[in-house]
């Protein structure tokens, strides 16, 4: 059998069989070639994987945006009343229309992790309005009564009090280390990876739009171990398809850079750079599209659910902003070979 002659779509958006291909780049190979079946809905994916030996249910929940304040964060409230009152009401759930304050949505989609049995908790990013410590410790508790496994990267609200003075970089530091760290568990908040069921789950903090040369490294060596690998990313990867205007949000876009920043006025930020992206950056993004063992980037940011193919193996998933009920739960399933 050719390997043409069992692509197969399933789903309504289906995407069918893809064999990543092996890319070598002198001395370096861009990981080995899996092969690997997408389907999915706006709120499902199945993911089957050759090698895989039992599936692995994940609930990816990205942008809850919660608030939860009270008179510890009197202090702050000239950095977060923006977010915190846009955020601060009742929302519709995209599916259902009823109205519910974003954090009851959050505690709804633990619900659900939990009546689905769920081995995993995907969190990428803005799942708080700001680092509040009611917030996070509303958040952490939560997901702690879960019992359930967590993986959390950081979004770009989750660490910004917005008008503070300091470049993105150093508020990012200074919050994750004062505020976010009891969501990381002994991990590094920048990156790290944890393997689960055969699967490299690989989190990387773009919550600036960019890439650090540190992170990069660390991409290929984790990559480089040939396991299928998951990545984690609050912002989505940038793909010339995509034409959306959300489009100049993703990580990576080359129009990236002072011209195209229409939102650092309102969030009171740092303005992006006349330099626009990173070499970093750039690499990395590169290098997701040749990564024969990447599988999938679940990712958030832009609120609406998504998905892109990213190269012959990859497909980036973008869930539903959490805040309006959404999520995407995600099973990676043992590849299943057609019978014609
Ligand atoms: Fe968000």
């Amino acid at each position: 059998m050719t390997i043409r002659t069992f692509i197969k779509t399933t789903g309504s958006v289906a995407l069918g069989l893809f064999v990543a291909t092996l890319v070598v780049r002198g001395e370096e190979s861009a990981g080995k070639a899996i092969a690997v079946r997408h389907s999915s809905t706006d709120d499902t994916a199945t993911i089957q994987v050759a090698g895989l030996e039992k599936p692995l249910v994940v609930l990816h929940i990205t942008d809850s945006h919660v608030t939860v304040a009270d008179e510890l964060e009197a202090q702050y409230q000239q950095y977060s009343s923006r977010m915190d009152k846009s955020y601060g009401g009742e929302k519709e759930h995209w599916r259902t229309k009823k109205k519910a304050l974003p954090a009851a949505h959050f505690l709804n989609l633990l619900t659900l992790a939990k009546d689905r049995n769920v081995d995993l908790i995907a969190l990428t990013g803005d799942i708080v309005n700001n680092p509040s410590q009611s917030s996070v410790r509303f958040i952490g508790k939560a997901l702690n009564d879960t019992g359930i496994r967590r993986l959390y990267i950081s979004g770009n609200h989750d660490w910004h009090y917005e008008g503070m003075p300091g470049s993105d970089d150093a508020l990012r530091k200074t919050w994750t280390q004062e505020r976010l760290l009891s969501l990381y568990p002994g991990r590094n908040p920048l990156c790290y990876a944890v393997q689960i069921g055969g699967i490299n789950f690989v989190a990387i903090d773009n919550s600036t739009y960019q890439v650090t040369g540190e992170q990069l490294v660390f991409y290929e060596k984790e990559t480089a171990r040939g396991l299928p690998t998951v990545l984690l990313l609050h912002i989505p990867i940038y793909t010339p398809a995509n034409t959306s205007a959300s489009a100049s949000s993703c990580c990576g876009n080359p129009v990236w850079g002072w011209e195209t920043d229409h939102g650092f006025a309102i969030e009171r930020r740092e303005r992006w750079p006349k330099s626009g992206n990173l070499k970093s950056t750039t690499d990395f993004v590169d290098r997701v599209g040749k990564t024969g063992n990447l599988i999938a980037v679940l990712a958030g940011h832009t609120h609406k659910a998504r998905t892109e193919k990213l190269s012959d193996s990859a497909v980036q998933y973008i869930a539903q902003a959490a805040c309006n009920g959404g999520s995407r739960l995600v099973t990676f399933a043992p590849l299943m070979r057609d019978k014609n």
